[in-house]
């Protein structure tokens, strides 16, 4: 079987390209250095979610020595009363009662804080604090100790960006949790004394089969939210308003017409989703195009590919915020038309959640910017493989008055 390395610089530099050569010449390849079979084409991506043969299993190295076991590896009726735990909290009806008014108010604090300043560094100031602030908000942490919780987030967020990590990686990162566990090991006993109706009082007071949920299960809990909604949304975020300033033409029809937002960020999602492959092991061996993957074989599923399979998305490599191929209205259900919050079982808890998020936040930036431009002209890079994103994200602009 052919194969691509993704530890080649070429692959790093542009891994669109090798999404097509994946498409058109290996739907199915092994990847030797990390002993994986790679599957790419939406319908196969889709699938491996869907089916229960590809199982989660595989999440054990990266999650479980930071987050201890959390519901992004259980499976069966495992994953389903955990998750149930916390679904309620991010529906549609808490969200926009609860949820809405306080993220309005962290981007308007956030913007408060450019200060007029006509430079700022974007991912800096803005993307990389605000999904953090929600959820510290959503589950009811003390917003004093925000640089505490951004700390830990930023320390053990580097585990999560690639395929494989140095072990001061680890080190440093499990070094952070043990802080993180000392502090919230007071806060989850003060809560239990007196819930509120926060998440973590939901967490707190939940039982699943009559067992309360033990301590190390909420705080992981609780750091796997704001692994899986932190380093998301800011990359999101971040790439949309790259996309944006790449494509003046689609920046200019979002300007003209707001009803558009969902539109443009459902394909800043397609065209740049932060997490380009997720892991599946599977229980049997399973036939997928382009041959048969083994039994107990790691699959990794190239979400970042299905979404510029150009048998699902005419011309896949055009950031277009009008594509016909995408419904914005199920875009952030089970039945999204993009791969980027999965399918399935796993599909992202916290999609509605996200994609409220990305509304406010860019039509907060929108309305405070009148003009804006990369500053100096230069570029953001993109890095990361397993995730990806723009490095960082200067960006000049004029008040809107
Ligand atoms: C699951 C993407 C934001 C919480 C997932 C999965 C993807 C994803 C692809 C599926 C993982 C799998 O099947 O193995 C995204 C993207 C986001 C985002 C692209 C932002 C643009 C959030 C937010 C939260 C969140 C804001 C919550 C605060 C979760 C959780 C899971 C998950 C808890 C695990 C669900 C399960 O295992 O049943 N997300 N996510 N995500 N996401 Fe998100």
């Amino acid at each position: 079987m052919h194969s691509i390395n993704f530890f080649s610089e070429d692959y790093q530099e542009n891994p669109y390209y090798y999404y097509q050569q994946m498409h058109e010449r290996y739907p199915l390849f092994y990847h030797e250095p990390t002993d994986s079979y790679v599957i790419s084409l939406f319908e196969d991506v889709e699938r491996a979610f869907k089916d229960p043969i590809f199982t989660s299993q595989n999440y054990s190295w990266q999650m479980e020595p930071i987050h201890g076991v959390t519901m992004i590896q259980m499976d069966g009726r495992e994953h389903a009363k955990n998750r149930n735990v916390v679904v309620p909290s991010f529906r549609g009806k808490e969200l926009l009662e609860q949820t809405f008014p306080m993220i309005q108010q962290s981007a308007a604090s956030l913007i408060a804080a450019f200060n007029g300043r006509d430079v700022i560094e974007l991912r800096k100031e803005f993307t990389n604090i605000f999904p953090i602030k929600v959820i510290v908000d959503i589950l009811g942490l003390p917003g004093e100790d925000l640089h505490l919780f951004h700390r830990w987030y930023t320390l053990t967020s580097r585990q999560f960006e690639n395929i494989a990590n140095s072990p001061e990686i680890l080190h440093t990162a499990m070094a952070a949790m043990e802080e993180y566990r000392q502090y919230m090991s007071q806060v989850i006993d003060e809560r239990k004394e007196h819930p509120g109706t926060d998440l973590l009082s939901v967490l707190c007071t939940a039982s699943i089969d009559g067992v309360e949920m033990p301590k190390d299960r909420i705080m992981g809990f609780c750091s796997a939210l704001l692994q899986a909604g932190g380093e998301t949304t800011d990359k999101a975020l971040a790439s949309m308003f790259r996309n944006l300033l790449l494509n003046p033409d689609q920046l200019a029809l979002l300007r003209q017409d707001k009803t558009l937002l969902d539109r443009a960020i459902t394909e800043s999602l397609r065209y740049s989703p932060p997490a380009h492959m997720i892991y599946r092991v599977t229980s049997e061996k399973v036939q997928v195009t382009g041959g048969e993957i083994p039994a107990n074989a790691t699959v990794v599923c190239m979400l970042a590919a299905a979404n510029r399979d150009a048998s699902k998305f005419e011309k896949p490599d055009e950031f277009n915020i009008l594509r016909k191929e995408i419904d914005p209205k199920t875009a952030y259900s089970g039945a999204t038309g993009i791969s980027s919050f999965g399918f399935g079982r796993h599909f992202c808890v916290g999609a509605q959640l996200a994609k409220m998020e990305m509304q406010v936040a860019v039509e907060a930036l929108l309305d405070h910017m009148a003009e804006f431009e990369f500053a100096d002209n230069k570029v953001p890079r993109e890095i990361g493989i397993f995730t990806r994103y723009p490095e960082s994200m200067s960006i000049r602009y004029k008040v809107k008055i």
